[in-house]
Parts: C-alpha cells; structure tokens; sequence
C-alpha cells in the first residue's frame, strides 16, 4: 500500500524506476538465454511480462486455486514459457546469473499454488513448462517417455490411441501435470493392482542446479530415488519421465452408488473401512462425500458416494461385491461395463458420452477457490467418530471429502523403496477440502472450519508422525511448532510427507543442490552435517 503522504512526482519517479527495472531484467534475461542456447530466432514470443495483454491469461491459464490468483497475491515479474528442453537449461543458468529466483510450473495443480505464486521471493519469475507436451508411446517395449508439460489424460489418450489393452496407473483427474503430478507419488484407480505412477518409472531427465541435463544413468540412483516422490521443486525441473506402461482389460467395470445418513450410510462406511483395504486388488472404491444439495439447508443430510472402477467384468465384479461387501447392495443395473479409456472419463466426471478426444484439451474443469488437507488412516474410525464428522460437515457451506483406498500393491513396497512412504498398514487416505465463491465476503471463516475439523481428526488419525500426502500440499503444517527453527519446521511437515524418508532427502539435497537453488515454502532444506 502507498502512503499518501510520498509526493506525487516520487511516485511516478519510483514507478518508472521499477519499470525500467524489470524490462532490462527481462531483457538482460533474453540476452543470456540466447548466447546460453544458441537460439537464433526471436524469444519474445515465449516471455509475458504484466505490461503483455496475454499476461494474465497466460498466469491464470492452468492455475487451479483462485485463492491464489486474487489481485493481492504476489506476480511475476514475467512468465517464460521455453519451447525446448535447452530453453529449460538456459533458463535456470540465466537466473542464476542475474539473481532472478524461478518457480516451476507443469500443470498448475498445486494445492497452494507455490508453482505460480511465491509469499517468500520476491522478485520471482514462473518458468512455465506448458509448451512442452510430447508424448512418445513405444507399445514393443511397453514403455512411454513423457514431457513435464503434458497432462495424465493426454499420456492416457496417446497410449489408447495405440492400444486397447494398455493403461498407466496415475491420477484420476485428466489436466494434472506429468512434471509436478509424478514428483509426488501420482494415485489413480489401478494404485491397488499397480501402485503408483512413481513405482511405474524407470527413467528420467533432469535440469539440476548447475543447469546440466541428466538422465538416470549420470544423475545417480540417490538422486533418482528423491525426484520419486520427494516433491516437486526441490531437487531439479524435471523434463522427462520414461514409464512402463501397464496391461487392462478391454473390459473394465465402474459404478456410483450413493447412500444418505437415512440409508445407513454411517454403517456402510465403518463397514467400507475394514473392506475396501482387504478385497480383490483389481478393485478401487473411493467414497465422496459432501451434504447434500438439498435446497433448504436444515434438510441437508449427508450422502457417501461410492465410486468404483474394477478392472474386469460386471459379473465377477458382482461375485466379489457379493462375498465381501453385501452392505452396499450393489446391483447389475449399478454397474457399467466400458473401456478404460472411457473408466478414465467416468472417474474423472466427464459427462456420459464426451469422446476420449476431450483428454486432448488439456483443460479442467475444476478451478475453484479452496483450501485443502490430507489425512492417513491406519485403525477404523469407530461409528460415533462417524457421527460427530457429520456434524461438522453438515455447518460448513460447501465441504468435500474424498476416502480413498489403500492396501494390495500398496503394501508391497517398503516405506523407503520410493519417499513417497504410506504403505504397509494404511487403510485409506483421507482429503478434506472446502470450497467458496468468488463474492465468498469471508473465506477466512472456511479456512478456520478445515482446520477445526482437521483437529476434530486428530485422534482417528495417523500420529506420530500425522501423515500427509505431499501431493495435496498444505502450507499449515508445521505451523504449530511454534519458537522452532525454520529446519524443525521443515522436519514437521517433512515427516508428514515422508517420514523418515525425509532424513535421506535432505542429505541428497545437500549433495546435488547446496546452494538452494530449487526453493519454495516447502522445499527440502540444506543442511551442513
Ligand atoms: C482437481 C485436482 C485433482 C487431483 N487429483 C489427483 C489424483 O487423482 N491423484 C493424485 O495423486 N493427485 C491428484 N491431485 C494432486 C496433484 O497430483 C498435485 O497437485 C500435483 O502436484 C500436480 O502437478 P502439476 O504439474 O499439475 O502441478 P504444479 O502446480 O505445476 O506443480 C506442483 C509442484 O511441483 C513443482 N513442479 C512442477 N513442475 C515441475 C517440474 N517439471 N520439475 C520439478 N518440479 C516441478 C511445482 O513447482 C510445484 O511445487 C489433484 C489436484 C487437483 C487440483
Ligand atoms: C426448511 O425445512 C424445515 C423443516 O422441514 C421447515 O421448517 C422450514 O420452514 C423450511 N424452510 C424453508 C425456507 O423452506
Ligand atoms: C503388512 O503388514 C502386516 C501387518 O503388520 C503383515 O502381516 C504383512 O506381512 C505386511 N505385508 C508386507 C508385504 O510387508
Ligand atoms: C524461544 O526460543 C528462544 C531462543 O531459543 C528462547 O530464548 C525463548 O525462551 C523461547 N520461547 C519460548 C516461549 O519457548
């Protein structure tokens, strides 16, 4: 905010000053960029700085949170958007050079939005890998390489576009990023029969902080072993995944069968928490669960929403759900025998009927102003913690739970095979999100009631650390170790997203990045040993 009391003239003196500041940053910038990548052509086309009409276009462009886009969030002083894997490399030896720090954005996904808004930097640049989207499917090999740019329905279309009978196990929702998505572990609906998109890679390359490409081989199994699942941001931009792609069924099967308080749903869910982690691993039932929409708010009720994808027929679908979970009364009529392709746009709430081609648009549906939290569960939660949930649930306006299974490949990987470390004797996660309007005159009130309910958890949770799921960052952990280092900080949240795992993070962060150069609000810190 400006005093008012600066005189006019200093003003518009200190604003030019600023202005000229930032196109000879960017300038400056451009310069280094063409000696560092021999590029002869112009850049200008890959560089928005604010005075660009597309500026804000382009910022808002994949960015998920609008909480995060409100005109009182820090911008950039410009955003580059590099159309090759050498524009990358010149790009993080350039701000090196000039002092300039960069956030990196694929898929704009972040829960936080730290890839397109820094609280702690400033000035900061976005690096912006949206341009960078090839995909090359080798079905021979079954394998893929990916760019960071591309996003999981695109990955899904190219390898249904060469087969009927391959899949790749990641996210359920069609516009996350390759490049931020696959950092931090990547869950869909085959994680039970395949685990995640992170135990699914077998390569990759890198820019790290001295600005060199690196592949598997010359980046060295240490460093290969953090980019699985150590978070994005932290260790290098990375530019390409190499996958293995993995078999489905031409015939899978998916449902949604929804169950109110009045239905029993409170039994049916204590009920889901002792099934879903134990039964056939070719099935996924994810439970959402929200109020519902009942126009007169004191007739709300709350309704458990069980979402499904099993890789195989209705009928053995039918047998299994027979045997091991009568309770939820599933029928032939419930049941919808598809392609995956098309499981993947059932999952991912596409209208019935949109054409696999969609995936190709790279465009979400989702954006929303919310505020987020995660949540592992390791003993079910008994009924009357149910009850009291639903209270909580019932006061907030527009609150959103996601349960999600765990168990089958889940458990095979020991807890430091990837840093991604909820494995072994995890039922389910949990994700909490509220979610407001943009003329919401109080959003603080949605965040104080996540963090109540996320207290309210506490006892029904995994302690010791309280586990979190790094994907669904949320910058409130490690905020109530009050009076402590920013490193016990990071030690708070770093066991909640990988427990010990993180010990072994930090020493190869220090190893492969001690200048910090790969930052945010929570990247793994440096330390002198
Ligand atoms: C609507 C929605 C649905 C989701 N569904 C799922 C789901 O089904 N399964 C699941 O596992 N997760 C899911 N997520 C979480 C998602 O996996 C994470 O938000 C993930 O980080 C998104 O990657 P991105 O590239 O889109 O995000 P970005 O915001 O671009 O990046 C996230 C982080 O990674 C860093 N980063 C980005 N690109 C690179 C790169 N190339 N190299 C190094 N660091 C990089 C960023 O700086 C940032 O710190 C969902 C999120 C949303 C908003
Ligand atoms: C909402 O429902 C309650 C209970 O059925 C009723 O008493 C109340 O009048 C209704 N309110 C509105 C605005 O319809
Ligand atoms: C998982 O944990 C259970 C219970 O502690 C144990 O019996 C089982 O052997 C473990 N499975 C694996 C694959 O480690
Ligand atoms: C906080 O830390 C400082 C420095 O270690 C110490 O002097 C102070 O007493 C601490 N305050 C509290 C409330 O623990």
């Amino acid at each position: 905010m400006v005093s008012p009391i600066i005189p006019l003239s200093l003003l518009v003196l200190l604003l030019l000053v600023s202005l000229v500041n930032s196109a000879s940053l960017e300038q400056s910038f451009v310069q280094c960029l063409k000696l560092n990548s021999g590029r002869k052509p112009s850049l200008d086309s890959l560089i928005y700085s604010p005075s660009n009409p597309s500026f804000t276009s382009i910022l808002d462009s994949t960015a998920q949170n609008l909480r995060c886009l409100v005109p009182s969030a820090p911008k950039p002083k410009f955003i580059f958007t590099p159309d090759s894997d050498s524009l990358v490399q010149a790009a993080v030896i350039c701000s090196k050079k000039l002092g300039i720090h960069f956030i990196v954005r694929s898929g704009g996904h972040d829960y936080e939005g730290i890839s397109y808004v820094s609280q702690i930097e400033n000035p900061f640049i976005i690096i912006d890998l949206v341009k960078l989207r090839g995909i090359n499917v080798d079905i021979k090999s079954n394998t893929a390489w990916v760019q960071a740019g591309a996003t999981t329905g695109e990955l899904y279309y190219r390898i249904y576009e060469k087969s009927s009978v391959h899949g790749f196990p990641a996210g359920l929702y069609t516009s996350l990023g390759i490049g931020g998505h696959i950092t931090g572990g990547a869950y869909g609906g085959m994680m039970r029969k395949y685990g995640l998109g992170v135990d699914n890679v077998i390569d990759a390359t890198i820019v790290d902080a001295n600005g060199r490409i690196l592949d598997r081989k010359a980046m060295g199994e240490d460093l290969f072993w953090a980019i699985r699942g150590g978070g994005g941001g932290s260790f290098g931009i990375l530019l390409w995944w190499k996958v293995n792609l993995v078999p489905v069924p031409p015939t899978v099967t998916v449902f949604t069968v929804t169950k109110s308080l009045k239905q029993g749903a409170t039994k049916i869910l204590h009920r889901w928490q002792e099934v879903a982690p134990y039964i056939d691993e070719k099935l996924f039932i994810r439970v959402i669960i929200q109020p519902s929409s009942a126009a007169n708010k004191t007739q709300r009720t709350v309704t458990t929403s069980y979402n499904a994808l099993f890789l195989g027929g209705a009928s053995t679908l039918l047998q299994i759900m027979k045997k091991s979970f009568p309770e939820l009364g599933l029928t032939r009529k419930d049941c919808l025998e598809t392609s995956w392709i098309k499981s993947v746009l059932y999952l991912a709430d596409f209208p019935s009927g949109t054409p696999p081609e969609v995936l190709l648009k790279g465009k979400s549906t989702f954006k929303n102003f919310f505020k987020a939290k995660s949540d592992f569960v390791r003993k079910t939660i008994p009924e009357t913690g149910l009850e009291g949930l639903w209270r909580r649930l019932l006061i907030d306006d527009s609150p959103l739970m996601i349960w999600n299974p765990y168990g089958g490949k889940m458990s095979q990987f020991s807890e430091s095979d990837t840093p991604f470390p909820h494995r072994n004797g995890t039922l389910y996660k949990i994700q909490y999100l509220t979610l407001w309007e943009k003329g919401d005159k109080n959003p603080a009130k949605h965040i104080d009631w996540i963090r109540k309910l996320y207290n309210y958890m506490g006892p029904y949770v995994s302690s010791f650390p309280r586990e979190a799921y790094v994907n669904y960052r949320d910058l409130d952990l490690g905020e109530n170790t009050k009076n402590s280092t920013s490193y016990e900080k990071a030690r708070s949240w770093g066991y909640s997203y990988y427990k010990k795992n993180f010990e072994r993070l930090v020493r190869i962060k220090t190893k492969v990045d001690p200048q910090n150069v790969f930052r945010h609000e929570q990247s793994i810190p440096t330390r002198r040993f």
